[in-house]
């Protein structure tokens, strides 16, 4: 797929059939996350992979993922983020998400459906797959075939604000 086609075929999938994501495309999803950038490479980042039952029953008290054979928990690891030093902002957010958007379009280019998630509960995914204090769970991006017949081709004429709202050229 080009690359404006798989941006533009994506949506939040909610519904999934049974199948299986392949291990090959698990693969390449998760080799998505390890080419993405983050601040200065620090990486400060863990991915948790969850296929099994045991998996499905601990997410499954944090957050809805919507019958989704594979969900991947995308951890920030607080001791290895970036901060900036005008602010101290932390970056482990930013990058969480870059990793996370790349593999929900490698997805998409490999024919899976997806959806982001982070209505969750943190304390319960901490507890439930022991993370230690330092990993924050940010997104959990569910994965699967997609069941549902399909997002409308001019979706985002409705479903996103305008062009002229989204963008100011060199000034508000
Ligand atoms: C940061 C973020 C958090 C989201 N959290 C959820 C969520 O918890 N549950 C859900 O069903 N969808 C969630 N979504 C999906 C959005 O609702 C969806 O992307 C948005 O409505 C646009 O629709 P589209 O993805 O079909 O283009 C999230 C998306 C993002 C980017």
């Amino acid at each position: 797929m080009k690359f404006e086609e798989i941006i533009t075929n994506r949506y939040s999938v909610r519904k999934y059939t049974d199948q299986k994501v392949e291990p090959e495309k698990l693969e390449k999803i998760l080799k998505a996350a390890h080419v993405a950038p983050t601040a200065a490479n620090k990486q400060p980042v863990h991915l948790i992979v969850i296929q099994s039952v045991d998996g499905f029953e601990k997410i499954g008290k944090a957050a809805n993922i919507y019958g989704a054979p594979l969900a991947i928990i995308v951890c920030a690891d607080h001791n290895k983020a970036w901060v900036r030093p005008f602010d101290e902002k932390n970056s482990c957010d930013i990058d969480a998400a870059i990793l996370t958007d790349h593999m929900m379009l490698q997805a998409t280019d490999l024919g899976l459906g997806s959806v982001w998630v982070c209505y969750f509960k943190p304390d319960v995914i901490k507890e439930d797959f022991k993370l230690p204090d330092n990993l924050e769970p940010i997104n959990i991006l569910a994965i699967g075939y997609d069941s549902t017949e399909g997002g409308a081709p001019n979706r985002f004429d409705d479903a996103r604000i305008t062009m002229e709202e989204l963008v100011s050229y060199e000034t508000l």
